[in-house]
């Protein structure tokens, strides 16, 4: 039978799609392009492993057969141990199901009937719905609807004044580094909220930001780095999709562990609650090989992202047409843009550019609002970057898509009504980064981003707090689960 005769619309349209040759990709590292960089020796492991025996590893290995996931005493705690060195945590477990398990399970291992989760109000939709059955209070938030961050300095009084009234938050949920590259400077924010409430858990997502631990101008100021030089009374628990950043299968995450043996029992436990228990072992292989990599090349191939980054700002600023989608990072003391990042402001047609270059041209960029996220990670070749330097002047020349793109098929016909409050999280997708919480107030500049984000073409989730994707007419009473808005929680004074 010939390929195209197979009735596998799914597998049929992938064949197609990847016949194109190599997809210039600039969103998340595509483990295989690394290896064009790797040297032969390395490159020959990830081959063997994850190409040509991919058939003989992908199998159910658990127990004895190679070691048991759950509570490991053989190579996969080594390779567990060895990750942990690397990062300079107490302890590291891999996980095959993507960073949105990992912070569940994180949550999980801190839970308890009744704790207060002070959540960080720009976190991703994984954490948010992990930490429903606590009473979750959205940190006080800065900047724009569209562009929110945290206010450090509100947080760390929020923090400071339930100290002072003798019910400290339990937990502290931060949303370090995000899709659009905006980086959390934990190196000033930590000790300043640590100082704040020395006995609250911190929960820090650093999904996009696994790589930056191999840095050595980076290495200094991740969560695990900062957390460690700070004089603590609860545990850290950091979260990193390895496979956004490292050469890793797609959905390969590490949560690492600052803390007790107490505390690394409990994640231990809570992932057993949580994970499936028919883990990948390709996924698991890659986490390990994932790390050597990025321990021998993870500085040098930096440096050539950096040039890379520098390169493509140089050629976009020298044609005045392109010069004018590069984008002045945002100024917040607390916040940084992540180096490897840059930000390319097109307008409101964002989506149907971002699809016009994967169709046209074969690059894979992803937006944020009316903004082109470009990042030059492992792997990211001359090639790549004449494709979307190419694809960019001739969008600026004029030949880009006509229209704003297709219309997304999700529900759309409901919004609060403006001065009311939203009864469920009002999420586009991507990113899950909720635009509302429930309870918060729908003002004009939540409508106007709304009615941008289905302009764009994003999908709309409405989802109650607690669960369940009932849709509520916005004159029906308000049902606030445990999620309060932020005018709930005391301002402090
Ligand atoms: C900040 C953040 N955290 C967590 C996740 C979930 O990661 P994963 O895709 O590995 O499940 C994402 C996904 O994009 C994210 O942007």
């Amino acid at each position: 039978m010939r390929s195209q005769d197979l009735d596998a619309p799914l597998a049929m349209h992938l064949a197609q799609f990847t016949r194109k040759g190599r997809c210039h990709n600039f969103h998340a590292v595509p483990w295989p392009s690394v290896l064009d960089a790797a040297p032969c020796e390395l490159a020959q492991h990830y081959r063997t492993l994850l190409g040509a025996d991919l058939s003989r590893i992908d199998a159910s290995w658990s127990g004895s057969a190679v070691d048991s996931f759950f509570t490991p005493h053989g190579p996969l705690a080594d390779a567990q141990r060895k990750t942990a060195d690397a990062f300079g945590a107490d302890a590291t477990f891999f996980g095959t199901s993507g960073t949105t398990t990992s912070n569940q399970i994180a949550l999980e291992s801190l839970r308890y009937r009744g704790a207060d989760v002070l959540m960080d109000c720009t976190a991703h939709q994984s954490l948010l719905f992990a930490a429903e059955a606590m009473n979750v209070v959205p940190t006080p938030c800065a900047g724009t609807i569209e562009n929110p961050c945290v206010d450090i300095e509100e947080t760390a009084n929020l923090l400071a004044q339930r100290v002072s009234e003798g019910r400290p938050f339990d937990i502290l949920v931060l949303a370090a580094t995000g899709y659009d590259g905006r980086k959390l400077r934990l190196d000033d924010a930590l000790p300043r909220l640590v100082a704040s409430s020395p006995t609250t858990a911190l929960v820090i997502d650093e999904a996009w930001s696994a790589l930056h631990a191999f840095i050595p101008s980076l290495a200094g100021s991740t969560a695990l780095a900062v957390a460690s030089r700070l004089s603590l009374r609860a545990p850290v628990l950091v979260t990193h999709s390895a496979h956004k950043t490292m050469a890793a299968l797609r959905q390969g995450s590490y949560l690492h562990v600052l803390g007790s043996s107490s505390d690394i029992e409990k994640v231990r436990l809570a992932r057993y609650r949580i994970h499936t228990t028919s883990p990948s072992w390709p996924i698991l292989a890659s986490l390990d090989l994932a790390r050597v990599h990025a321990e021998q090349f993870g500085a040098g191939e930096f440096t050539r992202a950096v040039t890379l980054r520098a390169k493509l700002e140089a050629a976009l600023r020298e044609n005045p047409r392109t010069a004018d989608m590069l984008a002045s990072p945002r100024q917040d003391p607390y916040y940084d843009m992540d180096p490897l990042v840059l930000r390319l402001y097109v307008g409101p047609r964002s989506r149907a550019i971002k699809d016009w270059l994967l169709g046209e041209h074969h690059v894979l960029v992803t937006i944020a609002g009316d903004h082109l996220v470009v990042r030059l990670h492992f792997g990211v070749t001359d090639n790549d970057l004449d494709a979307l330097i190419n694809g960019l002047s001739l969008l600026a020349s004029g030949s880009g898509p006509s229209a704003l793109g297709p219309r997304a098929t999700s529900p759309q016909g409901f919004e609060p009504a403006i001065g009311s409050h939203s009864c469920e999280y009002i999420i586009p997708y991507p990113p899950g980064v909720p635009l509302a919480w429930p309870g918060e107030l729908w003002t004009d500049r939540h409508a106007t981003a709304l009615a941008q984000e289905r302009t764009r073409g994003a999908e709309i989730y409405y989802l109650a707090a607690g669960g369940g994707t009932r849709r509520t007419a916005s004159s029906d009473s308000m049902a606030l689960g445990t999620v309060l808005h932020p005018g709930a929680e005391d301002k402090p004074t």
